[in-house]
């Protein structure tokens, strides 16, 4: 048993092979926290971990007992107002106007498997020995209010996903104003927090920042999980690297507002909060009614943040995403978008889709501009019928034609917006988010649908059903490209405001769904201007997410791997694009571009009929690698080798898993002279294997190694700036260098 509940110490012990999770129900009824961690044998009792300590002007909760006090304690699920003065978990607003309250014991549960939370995404087992589950169940008695903790723990995982329900009893209406996913309290802040920053183009940079006392904290007010923060982070020892020592990590399987944060008080306790974000949310609560939160999920590894986002890897890619393509390779696809923008007919685009063919391709994708009268971004969003002048047999006229030359066909929506400029709009003004009497900001000349109302979202629903009926379609990308303002529904009353922004998400989901139960072989990409929804959430639906709108091969190497943190090989959207870049108009080479793309889904995004014939070889050759090696890079073993926010090198590599096989990429951003020489130490292989290490083109490098040569010496990277570097490397000395090494088992 996983989960083991200890009558007389009252007290939780989560655990696994690997971690504990320990938790106990305190005198006052109320929920403490003992241990979070490495895994600790069981015992009845770990009542000595908690320290109860008469302190100076402390609150307590007993006349006679100066040493309780809910400020000192370890907690749960804490509430402001028993004496702890700390950010809590929950508010709840009653009709007296307090916000008090006490959610105190009153019985669990213990099960094997995982709950489902209708409407919600969050990860799942498929076999009830893949976790259990303990439900908690408290209630505050003033008000009638009854909460449900939910924690499951993997079997096979050091994870533990959280998530809290609200059910109103009580005869009077409460207003839920904080409803957190979870809370822990850490006895320390000897810690380092790991956030994932950025902003359009430079998605999910590695930031790290010492703890210290006060409140740091990450969110989104956005609507959308944003490019400026992901619903994720970590906390890290000092000491700790890619490779080993301890660090946690919190995600949020959600792709709304949200806030993540770590207060440290004076005492260096150190709580862990994360959830919706508070502001602007606000759900009533009549008797009989409920609410659940999202679900976060906790990770603990003691092997480095490489083991921490393993365990992420694993969990996200076969636990959260679902359905026909979750294990299958991913299609090496062609998006027209770089390409043409919105300047295309069939005819240009059938000239792509046949050279495209040609060097292999297998998916052609077909961006923005199709529908209603697009011809540039200030028109025709929720139109979505097509455009026959640049389409003349339409949609399904084109990917019909797409695929008698034997590839599939993709197709690009926006389906939560719509421009002034429209059918849709004109017919329904008031479908978009605005507030009465004010004036609604613009973002890309286009305005926000109201997806907390059913009747927008089914509308939405009828049209695009309608095209991916019509014609034989194989992938949509969803984009999403502006943050919402004056966010308020035409349809809710004034006390149901406050739940919109998280009703608009739901909409969302309920669409995602509704068109992954009716097309259930459709590939769907998610995105937003780029990586801006790049979340657990939108995992559960879409497999894979544009990873960002830059596609240089060097800003991708920071950005892909920052989102590595998270996020499988397998969901990172990454496309091989025109030189100069669209982005930076920074020149790099083909090879360094598709060897920063393989990892990831690998697709082209460029017009392949302005490639020279030696570049459409070089292409073809890429396109042949990828299609042999795209299993183990998908869904290998990833780690991250060397940092490109540390240094001037990038690397990182996959590893089968029987450890037979592995990749690595090796990137140098800008040349050296007379340099050090090189090596980098690899990760995941069998030291006892010996290896034939080869870089893919071929005759540069082969050489046999032991696996234990390469995970302690290293992997010898020296190039020609070892010495003068007045020889040409590879036929391009200079900057942006790039190496993919092979290696195979060979006993
Ligand atoms: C933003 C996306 O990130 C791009 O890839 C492209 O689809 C454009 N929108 C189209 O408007």
């Amino acid at each position: 048993m996983a989960i083991c509940f200890h009558e007389s110490s009252k007290e939780f012990h989560l655990y696994n092979k690997d971690i504990s999770y320990i938790l106990t129900v305190l005198e006052n009824g109320q929920i403490g926290h003992i241990y979070f961690g490495k895994k600790l044998r069981d015992r009845e009792s770990f009542a000595h971990m908690m320290n109860f300590r008469p302190r100076p002007m402390a609150v307590c909760a007993f006349e006679n007992n100066m040493a309780f006090s809910m400020e000192h304690i370890k907690q749960e699920y804490p509430v402001y107002g028993s004496g702890d003065m700390r950010y809590p978990a929950v508010e709840v607003l009653q009709e007296n106007g307090s916000r008090i309250s006490e959610f105190v014991y009153s019985g669990h549960r213990i099960y094997k498997g995982k709950p489902e939370f209708s409407g919600l995404p969050a990860t799942y087992v498929e076999q009830e020995d893949e976790a259990d589950t303990l439900e908690l169940y408290l209630e505050d008695r003033v008000s009638g209010t009854e909460v449900t903790l939910y924690y499951t723990i993997f079997t096979e995982l050091p994870a533990i996903a959280r998530s809290v329900k609200f059910t109103q009893t009580g005869e009077q209406t409460i207003v839920l104003e904080r409803a957190m996913s979870m809370s822990v309290d850490f006895p320390d802040k000897e810690f380092e927090m790991i956030e994932l920053t950025g902003a359009w183009a430079r998605e999910r940079a590695v930031k790290m920042r010492k703890l210290e006392h006060g409140v740091q904290a990450v969110y989104s007010m956005r609507g959308c999980s944003s490019h400026n923060y992901n619903p994720f982070l970590a906390l890290k020892r000092a000491e700790t690297t890619e490779s080993d020592g301890e660090v946690y990590g919190f995600s949020l399987v959600y792709s709304g507002n949200f806030l993540a944060q770590a207060d440290v008080d004076t005492y260096n306790v150190t709580r862990v909060t994360m959830g919706i974000h508070p502001n602007t949310f606000s759900w009533e609560l009549k008797r009989g009614e409920s609410f659940q939160t999202p679900e976060a999920v906790m990770v603990y590894s003691d092997h480095g943040l490489n083991g921490m986002s393993q365990t992420y890897h694993t969990l996200y890619r076969s636990r959260l995403a679902r359905g026909y393509w979750r294990d299958r390779e991913r299609p090496i696809l062609i998006n027209n978008w770089e390409a043409t923008y919105f300047n295309f007919n069939e005819e240009k685009i059938m000239k792509i889709v046949r050279t495209s063919k040609e060097l292999g391709i297998e998916l052609f994708v077909l961006d923005d501009g199709w529908f209603g009268k697009r011809d540039d971004d200030t028109s025709s969003l929720g139109d979505w019928y097509p455009d026959l002048k640049k389409l003349p047999e339409g949609i399904a006229g084109l990917a019909k034609k797409v695929e008698a030359e034997g590839m599939k066909f993709g197709l690009w929506f926006e389906p939560e917006m719509t421009n002034k400029e429209s059918r849709l709009y004109r017919e329904h003004p008031d479908w978009i988010l605005a507030t009465p009497g004010r004036k609604v900001s613009v973002g890309r000349n286009q305005y926000v649908l109201d997806f907390s109302r059913d009747e927008v979202v089914d509308a939405i629903f009828g049209q695009m059903k309608k095209v991916l009926t019509e014609a034989p379609i194989s992938y949509i990308k969803w984009d999403m490209n502006r943050s919402m303002s004056e966010v308020y529904s035409a349809s809710a009353g004034a006390q149901d405001q406050g739940k919109v922004m998280h009703q608009y998400i739901l909409g969302v989901y309920r669409l995602y769904d509704m068109l992954t139960k009716e097309f259930p072989e459709i590939l769907f990409e998610s995105c937003a201007s780029g990586g801006a929804r790049f979340d657990p959430g939108l995992l559960y639906y879409a497999p894979q997410c544009w990873t960002s709108d830059d596609t240089d091969a060097v800003e991708r190497c920071k950005i892909q791997y920052g989102t590595s943190f998270v996020y499988p090989v397998s969901s990172m959207g990454s496309h091989v694009s025109a030189v100069p870049n669209h982005q930076l108009l920074r020149n790099t080479s083909l090879e360094m571009r598709a060897n920063v793309a393989y990892f990831g889904t690998f697709g082209y995004e460029l017009d392949p009929n302005r490639l020279t014939d030696e570049e459409k070889q070089e292409v073809k050759e890429q396109i042949a690698f990828m299609k042999k090696y795209r299993r183990l890079i998908q869904y290998g073993t990833f780690y991250r080798l060397l940092s490109p926010f540390e240094g001037n090198e990038m690397a990182w590599m996959v590893v089968s898993e029987d450890r037979k096989q592995a990749v690595v990429g090796y990137y140098k951003i800008l040349q050296s002279v007379n340099g050090p020489y090189k090596k980098v130490r690899l990760q995941g292989l069998d030291p006892d294997r010996k290896y034939h290490v080869r870089r893919i083109e071929e005759g540069q490098y082969e050489e046999d190694l032991y696996g234990d040569e390469l995970l302690w010496y290293g992997l010898n990277v020296s190039d020609s700036s070892s010495g003068e570097n007045r020889e040409v490397y590879n036929g391009r000395n200079g900057d942006y260098q790039s190496r993919l090494y092979l290696l195979e088992s060979i006993e």
